[in-house]
């Protein structure tokens, strides 16, 4: 796991930019694993301004709230036209993300990870973390070996999420995410946090022990994780300064 610590969310949005666009380059028809929430948002803005070829990449998203409808404008989908797909040239029948109003749960998510694997497996995986330590919708306890499927979301998330729904009340119970196990077959993960409210999940992600409480902590088993933070977020790392010592010393 590599801990990159810059000074502002924009700082750390250009270095996981680099990474993403790096892997288009290297490979036209990459398959992208992409987020949503506010954190990437940044990444998302940067990519757009690079003017990148989109013509062949596949992306999968990692999760979408059960029953909303593709055009409600906080489900996923809405998110992800808006603030990403709508701006480069990609191809609508590369784009996927998990359908929130399927009628038989369990058949689309073996389906969703089919089609992961027919595109020849996710070559980055972008992900934010939630105040409770989650990647995707992978709520603590989730299984570390977990594959896409139907999830409860915790209070926390739930409130978490309640401003973009207007309350609470509004946002959705039930989510389909891909699983932890998903997450960790992807070649390559990115993951980002900006602000102090994330402090203690990133913590217990990259320092504490490897447990299902703390979902992200699984990423310490995947080879090539890369953590972008903002040094807010990075403001309970034990070893924050060999962090970036490491980082402002990489061998050539
Ligand atoms: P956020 O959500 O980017 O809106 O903070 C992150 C997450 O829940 O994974």
């Amino acid at each position: 796991m590599e801990i990159i610590i810059q000074p502002t969310p924009e700082a750390a949005s250009r270095v996981a930019a680099d990474l993403v666009a790096g892997v288009m380059r290297e490979k036209p028809n990459a398959v992208l694993g992409l987020a949503t929430g506010r954190t990437p948002l940044q990444l998302y803005q940067e990519l757009i301004a690079r003017k990148l070829d989109w013509r062949q990449v596949r992306t999968f998203n990692l999760d979408e709230y059960v029953g909303l409808p593709p055009e409600h404008p906080q489900s996923f989908h809405s998110v992800m036209w808006a603030n990403l797909f709508q701006h480069v040239n990609i191809d609508r029948a590369n784009v996927h993300l998990p359908d929130g109003q399927t009628r038989d749960v369990p058949a689309h998510c073996a389906a969703y990870e089919a089609a992961i694997r027919n595109a020849g497996g996710i070559d980055i995986q972008v992900l934010g973390i939630g105040t409770d330590g989650h990647i995707g919708f992978n709520e603590p306890m989730s299984s570390l070996a977990s594959r896409t499927r139907i999830k409860t979301l915790t209070g926390q998330t739930r409130r978490d999420n309640a401003a973009a729904f207007g309350g609470e009340a509004r946002v959705p119970r039930h989510v389909i995410t891909m699983g932890i196990g998903t997450i960790m077959d992807a070649r390559q993960v990115v993951l980002l946090a900006f602000g102090e409210t994330k402090a203690r999940a990133i913590a217990a992600a990259v320092e504490g022990p490897v447990a299902a409480i703390t979902p992200a902590s699984a990423l310490q088993l995947h080879p090539v994780v890369k953590v972008c933070v903002d040094e807010p977020a990075a403001r309970l790392l034990q070893r924050a300064d060999y962090y970036r010592w490491v980082y402002d010393n990489k061998p050539s």
